[in-house]
């Protein structure tokens, strides 16, 4: 039988096997593996690795947030992952208060849509707990959006969700087999520290620097230690998002043989970077919430991607640039918070896991794309290089060593975090089922391609 593209002669990577074999696609959709498929479009992959897309699960494209809108939109944040081996991404809807879940999710729909160039979904974010937002939860999974959010901070934007609401949101979640997100912070110590700080003698001269002082490792792991008891008193599931203290992982990996059933995500600039960058003229640029860390705070990091009691790499992108962060204006308590990243996490990831020896590539395709397929109830259609699954594809190029600058790449960003970063590898093609969307770096797909995917509870990997 002849099929309608093959991939040939590439070794597949996928998070439990490595396989030799052509991929066989029609439809989109994966049909077949083994050597010798035939068709006439065929794409010779000879010799290169091949990996099932990354899914980044933590994205926030065109994000309103301290006056500005976030600078990588769904049409270029997904060109953009595209570029880098990303295939799915997942945004967030977020509630405004009184508003019903579903018509915060129809809005996110009703931007992201059109623009879409690679398959998307969302998380709900919660900012209040009522019979109302009880029922919408329902309605909510039963639309196909089994994970919701909820910060523990943001309380100026109205975003946050108090301790009473975090605590029965995991109750029902328990019920239904749904999963919360946390953005986990210490409200009330984050206030008292940067009020601290916005009134420190040295303010001027301590510049981004106080953004860093007046966030230490404890604002984040006191409320994931809290998170983790609501978790464990419900029995809700818990997804820690962009943890970044080393002490925070340590929690999530006892609670873990305690039997609790939590999960925890880490991003590239937690790994990679460390405090210092706050020290520079640009300090300001790499604001972000939670701040970066220590050294040692990301070597815990890593310790737990390794030993596989953290799960996720993701990388909430939030991208403002260079002018949008000059809002700050010396203030540190107004820095547009985020970064880009959404292009260059399996580069970078890439090589500072397997390439640099720290696991398998398998585990590192389990950690940025079999994981979250799992975690975000996206599994086996996505995932997984395997008969069935959508045709979400990156062969990989070995040979091309690239370093990092805004001039390669796709993003809205005119600088990079992780400028001067020399990776090993980057995507040579990423399909998103079965259609070429970019090539060499280079978005080659289609605005409004990708679709929204309706997701499932499921048991997650336990
Ligand atoms: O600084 C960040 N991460 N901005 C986006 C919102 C969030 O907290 O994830
Ligand atoms: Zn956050
Ligand atoms: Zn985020």
């Amino acid at each position: 039988m002849k099929f309608e593209r093959v991939i040939r002669g590439g070794t597949i990577y996928n998070g439990d096997s490595t396989i030799e074999a052509d991929i066989g696609i029609e439809d989109g959709v994966i049909t077949a593996l083994g050597r010798g498929l035939e068709a006439d479009d065929v794409i010779d992959a000879t010799g290169k690795k091949i990996f099932p897309g990354a899914i980044d699960g933590h994205v926030h494209l065109q994000l309103p947030f301290g006056g500005s809108v976030s600078a990588d939109d769904f049409e270029n944040g997904t060109k953009a992952g595209a570029c880098g081996g990303v295939t799915s991404v997942i945004d967030f809807a977020i509630q405004g208060k009184g508003q019903p879940l579903m018509e915060a999710v129809e809005a996110r729909r009703a931007e992201a849509d059109s623009k879409v160039c690679t398959d998307y979904s969302l998380h709900v974010a919660t900012t209040e707990w009522n019979a109302q937002v009880a029922r919408d939860f329902r309605e909510v999974v039963d639309y196909g959006i089994p994970t919701f959010k909820m910060f523990m901070i943001y309380k100026a934007q109205g975003w946050m969700a108090d301790d009473s609401t975090l605590y029965q949101g995991l109750e029902l979640a328990a019920d239904l087999g749904a999963q919360i997100g946390v953005h986990a912070e210490s409200v009330d110590l984050l206030d008292l520290l940067i009020g601290r700080y916005k009134r420190h003698p040295d303010r001027e001269k301590l510049g981004a620097r106080a953004h860093t002082l007046s966030r230490p490792a404890v604002t984040e792991w006191e409320a994931v230690q809290r998170a983790i008891t609501w978790a464990e008193v419900t029995g809700g599931r818990l997804y820690v998002v962009h943890t970044s203290a080393g002490r925070s992982a340590e929690l999530i990996a006892q609670a873990r043989d305690r039997g609790v059933n939590v999960y925890g995500e880490t991003c590239p600039q937690y790994l990679l970077l460390d405090d210092s960058v706050f020290d520079g003229e640009d300090g300001h640029l790499f604001g972000t919430c939670p701040q970066i860390k220590s050294k040692e705070d990301s070597e815990k990091l890593w310790d737990g991607l390794t030993d596989g009691s953290m799960h996720v790499l993701a990388t909430d992108t939030c991208t403002f640039n260079r002018s949008q962060k000059a809002a700050w204006n010396g203030e540190f308590w107004n820095i547009p918070f985020g970064l880009p990243g959404v292009e260059t996490m399996v580069p970078l990831t890439y090589t500072h896991g397997p390439a640099a020896g720290r696991f398998s590539i398998n585990h590192w395709v389990k950690l940025v794309s079999e994981n979250p397929a799992k975690i975000f109830g996206m599994y086996p259609k996505k995932g997984i290089i395997a008969p069935g699954s959508d045709a979400d594809i990156v062969i990989w190029d070995d040979e091309r060593e690239v370093v990092i600058t805004p001039s390669v790449l796709q993003t809205n960003c005119d600088f990079s975090p992780f400028e001067g970063f020399t990776t090993k590898g980057w995507p040579e093609k990423t399909f998103s089922r079965g259609k070429l969307v970019a090539e060499k770096g280079k978005f080659v797909g289609e605005v409004g391609y990708g679709e929204f995917v309706k997701r499932s509870t499921g048991p997650g990997i336990w």
